[in-house]
């Protein structure tokens, strides 16, 4: 698997947001290295990518074990071209029925685990002076939400963590972005009722949810060359319902 070819590497390829762009991807000809938590996850990865790449269990929440798992993908890859910190949980409450495992977890999978997994890419990104790094943040980092404190938390820490590190990175051909989608069909909003839903649905100017593939375009525009002196930014994806 060592050629020329450009890899990404997507945490949460096994569905939603995470597998569309890792379709694209592949589109493109680019390899992708996409994670999932179990083995069925990576199954499903191995099943589209077809041989143009490969599945890898990681859970964000053991961040001790991201360091091993980089170094078992550099045993099949030379380099990772692009990086797209996707992966993202949630568990919404009241701060004050929040339980302590509720913030920590959340915390560690949304923004602690982009700290290990950055830390261990960008040394080889460096050498090569060239990469490309894209998180998966949310329109709820910037506006906050009741009932979720312990997300919209780990998702604003990504804001000052991506211009701190766009700015170390800016002079070795680097970039480091954010795309910050809205409310996007997926499974990860489908515990929301109807009237939720109903109450979301009314915020938004363009009156629709927005689509995975519509979140991966942009991904695939600040993957592009297209992109080449856009650092430190976010991109807002949300059919208008917030506007920075
Ligand atoms: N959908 C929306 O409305 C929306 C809005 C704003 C932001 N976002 C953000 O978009 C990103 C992708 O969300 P999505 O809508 O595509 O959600 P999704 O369909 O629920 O997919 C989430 C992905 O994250 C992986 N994942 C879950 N827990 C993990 C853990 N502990 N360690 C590593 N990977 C884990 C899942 O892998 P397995 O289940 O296979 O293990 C899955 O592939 C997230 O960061 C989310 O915060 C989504």
């Amino acid at each position: 698997m060592k050629n020329k070819k450009k890899t990404a590497l997507i945490t949460g390829a096994s569905q939603g947001i995470g597998k569309a762009i890792a379709l694209k991807f592949l589109n493109k000809g680019i390899r992708v290295i996409g994670t999932s938590t179990t083995q069925n996850g990576v199954n499903k990865i191995n099943k589209y990518l077809k041989n143009n790449g490969f599945g890898l269990i990681l859970d964000l929440k053991n961040t001790n074990s991201i360091s091993e798992k980089i170094k078992e993908i550099y045993k099949k890859v030379y380099f990772i071209d692009i990086l797209i910190n996707n992966a993202g949980i949630k568990s919404d409450k009241l701060l004050i029925y929040m339980n302590n495992k509720e913030w920590e977890d959340i915390i560690k999978v949304n923004l602690t685990s982009i700290f290990y997994i950055s830390k261990e890419i960008i040394r080889s990104m460096i050498k090569k002076k060239e990469g490309r790094i894209i998180t998966i943040s949310s329109m709820i980092g910037y506006t906050g939400n009741k009932g979720q404190v312990n997300y919209s938390t780990s998702k604003a820490g990504l804001i000052g963590f991506h211009k701190s590190l766009a700015l170390e990175l800016a002079s070795k051909n680097i970039t480091v972005n954010i795309v910050a989608p809205g409310l996007i069909k997926t499974n990860f909003i489908k515990d929301l009722n109807i009237f939720q839903y109903k109450k979301y649905l009314s915020n938004i100017p363009m009156k629709r949810l927005g689509t995975a593939e519509e979140i991966a375009n942009v991904v695939m525009f600040l993957s592009s060359e297209k992109s080449s002196y856009i650092t430190g930014q976010t991109l807002h994806v949300n059919g208008g319902m917030y506007m920075s």
